[in-house]
């Protein structure tokens, strides 16, 4: 999808988005909690929507924040805790000052997951924690949308522990099973590939 879609196609369910999946609760606290959270790092939600991970983060660290390229659904989230507009390709904050990154069902809309990847690995503090995250499985949420589960999905564990690789992460943990989805990596101390 181009930008101006995703926009779009957001725009349209930010105002009944907390309402349609109600018991994710639970998944998204067990994401947070590889995240490695401690008071004082800063934890950015990126592709936030409507900020429903924001309180999780904040129960680890009071320093939150959420980036999200729909407007309407940066302004909900901004009833949670600071939320700014913008895409996560090109984040405006310093190099190395982030501590841990969530990114919950963001990276399957990326038009650009490596350069998102990069950005991401430009931000971080060295150690710091990315977890790519999804309340359900690869499998279910193809079902979902009546599609067949596709090799070339870059959620794929194949396609992106190299991709995390190349872009500055170490993997850490994967896990793909109806009950979420979760890459989680690690900010390499030295830029390699990033
Ligand atoms: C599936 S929703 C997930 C929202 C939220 N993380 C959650 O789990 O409830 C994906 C979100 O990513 C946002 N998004 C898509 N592409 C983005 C980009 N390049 N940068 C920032 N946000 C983006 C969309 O606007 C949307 O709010």
């Amino acid at each position: 999808m181009e930008k101006h879609e995703t926009r779009a196609f957001f725009a349209a369910r930010a105002a009944t988005w907390d309402d349609t999946f109600p018991d994710d609760g639970p998944a998204f606290a067990g994401a947070v909690a590889h995240l490695e959270l401690r008071p004082g790092l800063v934890a950015l939600d990126a592709g936030c929507g409507t900020g429903r991970a924001m309180p999780l983060l904040r129960e680890h660290t009071d320093r939150v924040v959420g980036v999200d390229l729909t407007p309407g659904m940066a302004l909900k989230a901004s009833e949670r805790g600071p939320a700014l507009i913008g895409d996560a390709s090109g984040l405006p904050f310093a190099d190395a000052t982030i501590g841990a990154i969530l990114a919950a069902g963001l990276i399957g809309h990326l038009g650009d997951p490596r350069g998102t990847l990069l950005e991401f690995a430009r931000v971080a503090r060295p150690g710091a924690r990315l977890a790519l995250f999804h309340p359900v499985g690869r499998a279910v949420l193809a079902a979902r949308r009546g599609r067949e589960l596709s090799p070339d999905d870059i959620r794929a564990e194949h396609r992106i522990t190299p991709l995390l690789q190349a872009t500055g992460w170490e993997p850490v943990h994967f896990h793909d099973d109806d009950d979420h989805y979760l890459a989680v990596a690690r900010r390499a101390a030295s830029a390699s590939g990033a």
